[in-house]
């Protein structure tokens, strides 16, 4: 209650004319919905909401291009941000809580001339159900390697780089663990051991949580949230190291809604509203340092990460190009 009521002061007070406000919203569902409420009701804007995963969220902001329809694109993984700055979708903005938030929130904004900012972070991994693995006498995965076994042909669910950003950091993060070639051939064998790739990054730690799948590759602060609705998941990141995602914010070029746009990317900025993702039962962490860290976030001390270049692997044709040939040379296989 203390976090919502500081939260409404920084939101300020209501506006005489209803504003409106569309955002995409790339986070989960429980996250977005406490947003629209708690800003729509604390200041009176009349927030539109619309769910979309990284990958669709870029995809719709390229074909509304001429006609914006959304004027601000909360969450989701940095690199198809960084793709919109590139392409000119989302306008420079640069907001004076920058110094506020940890350095790899502000090098994000830096490094895409202030069109995007970072507004949490978390570690890629696996997702396991532990009751499932027992039941069916399999090891808990610990490195990349251990998922290319036999034993979990059809045991694993990975999503869609096309569509969802998680995947994409995925194959971003083994191309830069042991260049492309053995990234691929890594890829290639990970296939036959895949169950389904879905459209939405959460989707596998989900399906993991119902005994639907046992292995997934997911963030790991996706994990925390499952098991406290009482399903049985953990999460570990893999012995050999991995990436990590820079989750991002963005106003759109030509937003119709502008000045509110400004307004929800301050809010969105502070310390208070950013404990939102945790009250949502969502362990990013998050890129304002004065916000509280939830237990359950990640620690990213205990964690082995590579160097992720991300304006690298977020300029738009080293991501174009690694999709298609994830589409071409990997999920064109035979399973
Ligand atoms: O909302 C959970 C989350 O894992 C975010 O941390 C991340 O930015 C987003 O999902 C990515 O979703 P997708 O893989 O569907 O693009």
């Amino acid at each position: 209650m203390a976090t919502l009521a500081a939260a409404m002061l920084c939101a300020g007070t209501p506006a005489a004319a209803q504003e409106q406000l569309n955002i995409i919203c790339s986070v989960q569902a429980e996250w977005c919905n406490l947003i629209q409420t708690v800003y729509g009701k604390t200041t009176g804007v009349k927030v539109n909401m619309s769910l979309k995963g990284s990958g669709e969220a870029l995809a719709q902001l390229i074909a509304e291009r001429a006609n914006p329809k959304t004027d601000i694109w909360f969450g989701g993984t940095g690199d198809p941000h960084l793709q919109a700055a590139e392409q000119g979708l989302s306008l420079e903005y640069k907001s004076a809580s920058l110094a506020q938030l940890h350095d790899w929130a502000q090098a994000q904004a830096a490094q895409s001339n202030y069109r995007t900012v970072g507004i949490y972070s978390g570690p890629l991994g696996f997702g396991y159900n532990p009751e499932l693995l027992a039941k069916k006498k399999l090891a808990v995965p610990k490195s990349w390697a251990d998922l290319l076994k036999p034993d979990y042909k059809g045991e694993i669910q990975v999503a869609n780089p096309a569509s969802s950003g998680t995947a994409y950091t995925m194959v971003a993060t083994l191309v830069q663990l042991w260049g492309e070639d053995k990234a691929f051939d890594y890829m290639k064998a990970l296939h036959r051991n895949i169950q389904t790739y879905t459209r939405s990054g959460t989707g596998p730690i989900k399906a993991v949580a119902r005994g639907e799948t046992t292995v997934s590759i997911s963030f790991v602060h996706d994990g925390p949230g499952e098991k406290l609705q009482g399903f049985p998941v953990e999460t570990i990141t893999p012995a050999e190291g991995t990436g990590a995602e820079i989750g991002s914010m963005s106003i759109i070029k030509g937003a119709r809604n502008l000045e509110a746009a400004k307004k929800f990317y301050e809010w969105a900025l502070t310390a208070q509203a950013q404990q939102f993702g945790a009250a949502a039962k969502q362990f990013q962490l998050p890129s304002n340092k004065g916000a509280k860290v939830d237990p359950n976030v990640p620690d990213f001390k205990k964690i082995r990460f590579i160097k992720y270049d991300y304006a690298k692997y977020g300029a738009s044709a080293e991501r174009r190009r690694l999709i298609a040939k994830w589409e071409k040379e990997v999920n064109s296989l035979p399973r």
